[in-house]
């Protein structure tokens, strides 16, 4: 590092500082990088981030099971990974819960299923989900969601399984849907959609399943997918 002066002398000087100023500029990032790393502390906090965002839980299931006297890998709906003891997936689905979703459930970074359908949760979903980068499968069907499909699920590069149906989605199919190249389910029925169909979602070689049916959908989609088993469209 300090040792770019040619002369050997002056370099012999130099290097002798160095390994003390690489010792403490290694401690200094240590300690930035496990201030700022995410554990299963920042987990625990935005699942009761989650759980002040629900305003309506007739059978109690998390004011009495998501308690902090036990770790979150405890709680109902959680999964947890061991290796690097982080929630993995989170499944309320059927548990007719009412509320929002809260901007901290994009700090779930380990996060791979989130699984939340068949409830009454309502509002548009926080841009903060993006950061789910590991994210394989999402389901949101059955629920009260509004505004337009977010764009940025384009960055869910990892996305397999997909489930939008049966909210109050408005506008058009996003584009960047196409940029989910390991998409293989595609569900948006019973929603308000309207407007083309994206012809690049015809370029998702690995679909195989996608549901469109009762939306205000037009144009047709050229299927350059070969293992498209069904096509559900009205
Ligand atoms: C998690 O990180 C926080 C700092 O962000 C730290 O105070 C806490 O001790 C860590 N918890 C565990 C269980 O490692
Ligand atoms: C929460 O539910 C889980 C799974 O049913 C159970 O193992 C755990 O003991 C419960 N925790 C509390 C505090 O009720
Ligand atoms: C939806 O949840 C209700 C309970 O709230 C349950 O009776 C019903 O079977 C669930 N439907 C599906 C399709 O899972
Ligand atoms: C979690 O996310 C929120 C909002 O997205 C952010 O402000 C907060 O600092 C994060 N908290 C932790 C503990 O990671
Ligand atoms: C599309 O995916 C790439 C990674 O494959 C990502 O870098 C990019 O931000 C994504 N774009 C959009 C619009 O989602
Ligand atoms: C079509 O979807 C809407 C929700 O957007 C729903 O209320 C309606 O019952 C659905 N119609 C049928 C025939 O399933
Ligand atoms: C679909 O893929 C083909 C071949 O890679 C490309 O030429 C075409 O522009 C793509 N279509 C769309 C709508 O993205």
């Amino acid at each position: 590092m300090i040792c770019l002066i040619p002369a050997p002398n002056v370099m012999a000087k130099t290097c002798f500082f160095s390994p003390l100023l690489f010792l403490l500029l290694f401690t200094t990032i240590r300690v930035i990088l496990s201030a700022n790393s995410p554990n299963i502390s920042t987990d625990q906090s935005a699942l009761l981030a989650l759980k002040s965002h629900i305003t309506h839980d007739p059978h109690n299931i998390l004011a009495t099971n998501w308690s902090t006297s036990t770790s979150v890998c405890n709680w109902i709906g959680v999964t947890c990974e061991s290796k690097h003891h982080r929630a993995i997936a989170l499944d309320l689905s059927s548990l007719d819960l009412t509320g929002t979703i809260p901007s901290q459930l994009g700090n779930l970074s380990f996060l791979i299923r989130l699984f939340i359908n068949n409830n009454s949760f309502h509002g548009v979903l926080p841009i903060e989900l993006s950061n789910l980068h590991a994210m394989r499968a999402l389901n949101f069907g059955n629920n009260n969601f509004d505004g337009e499909i977010p764009s940025w699920f384009g960055y869910f590069v990892e996305l397999q399984l997909l489930w939008l149906y049966g909210n109050n989605f408005i506008g058009v199919i996003p584009s960047t849907l196409a940029n989910l190249s390991k998409l293989v389910l595609l569900n948006l029925f019973n929603n308000n959609l309207q407007g083309q169909i994206p012809a690049a979602i015809g370029n998702l070689s690995n679909l195989e399943w996608l549901y469109l049916y009762n939306n205000s959908l037009s144009g047709y989609i050229l299927i350059s997918i070969l293992n498209l088993f069904s096509l559900v469209k009205s």
